[in-house]
């Protein structure tokens, strides 16, 4: 979703959930190989772009986001600047409505809407490739985020396969009021303790948010709750709630769980809410393609 107002461009960042993640092993640069079906959320973060003398980003509405070269966003303008051959001019203002360490991808799509916003408002005409290789290193994620739809993503987040049997249906997103280090969970993983049989979902003839939940499995599970046992006596307390079960995304604090009809998520999001003292909110799963992109 793109608006252009006077000078004034105006970006939709999506959250991502990461339905499965299979942590592959360890690489010689010390970051993991990974296999993950990600879907993106209509939970957005809002980002606007304009002309200005200098660089300059304003967190609109959450004072505790960094604004110096600490975001995400700073670190992406600069980059793409830099190999632009240009100076980062542009006054860019954030919306954050993703909570920051839940695994919901948050500042990676800000740094992607970041890419694909100054590359239209300088009008440098990178393609997505070249977006995407900037992106990488500014995050894992970013790749993710500038090429959208539904993917498996491998390597580290860069190679990643489209998907054309996409899966439809609602969320109900659980985002308790904790920040999980990502460096700090992969740290903790430990290759000997996984004790799940690796699916492959997205490859059933009939996907289905149904057929598709118990298949469902996060690698990096076991390590957030070491990291952060307040996560995991969550988990504890939702994963089988009327049946249902839940996943963390990422390297959490945030689960889900996944239904095919939005009053059937409302309904589980009602108990969820009653069983927990933390935020529970439905979302949508962005299945058309148009939609599933910055
Ligand atoms: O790339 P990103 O900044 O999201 O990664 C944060 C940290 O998570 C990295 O420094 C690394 O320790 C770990 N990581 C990893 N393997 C990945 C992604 C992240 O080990 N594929």
């Amino acid at each position: 979703m793109n608006s252009m107002k006077n000078d004034r461009l105006t970006l939709r960042a999506p959250a991502k959930l990461n339905l499965t993640l299979a942590v592959k092993g360890r690489r010689a640069d010390g970051y993991h190989d990974l296999e993950s079906w990600v879907v993106l959320i209509d939970r957005y973060d809002e980002l606007s772009f304009e002309p200005s003398a200098h660089f300059c980003l304003d967190v609109e509405n959450n004072p505790s986001v960094p604004t110096d070269e600490r975001n995400l966003i700073h670190q992406a303008a600069v980059r793409l600047a830099e190999r632009s051959g240009i100076e980062p001019r542009a006054h860019v203002r954030l919306f954050k409505r993703i909570p920051a360490g839940a695994g919901l991808g948050g500042g990676s799509s800000d740094a992607a809407a970041c890419l694909v916003g100054l590359n239209q408002l300088w009008s440098l005409r990178c393609g997505v490739e070249e977006l995407s290789e900037i992106g990488l290193h500014v995050g894992s994620d970013v790749p993710l985020f500038i090429h959208g739809g539904q993917v498996i993503m491998r390597g580290r987040g860069e190679v990643l396969q489209p998907l054309d049997n996409t899966l439809t249906g609602w969320v109900v997103l659980i985002c308790p009021k904790l920040q999980v280090a990502t460096g700090e969970v992969y740290a903790a993983y430990d290759h000997a303790a996984r004790d799940r049989c690796e699916t492959r979902p997205w490859e059933l003839a009939e996907l289905s948010c149904r057929s598709v939940m118990p298949q469902l499995f996060n690698d990096l599970e076991r390590a957030a709750f070491a990291v952060e046992p307040e996560v995991q006596q969550l988990h504890a307390r939702l994963d089988g709630l009327h049946d249902q079960r839940v996943r963390m995304t990422g390297s959490g604090s945030a689960m889900f769980t996944l239904f095919d009809q939005a009053q059937d998520a409302r309904h589980w999001a009602s108990l969820a809410a009653d069983a927990v003292p933390v935020a529970v909110h439905v979302h949508k799963i962005l299945s058309a393609s148009a939609d599933a992109r910055i």
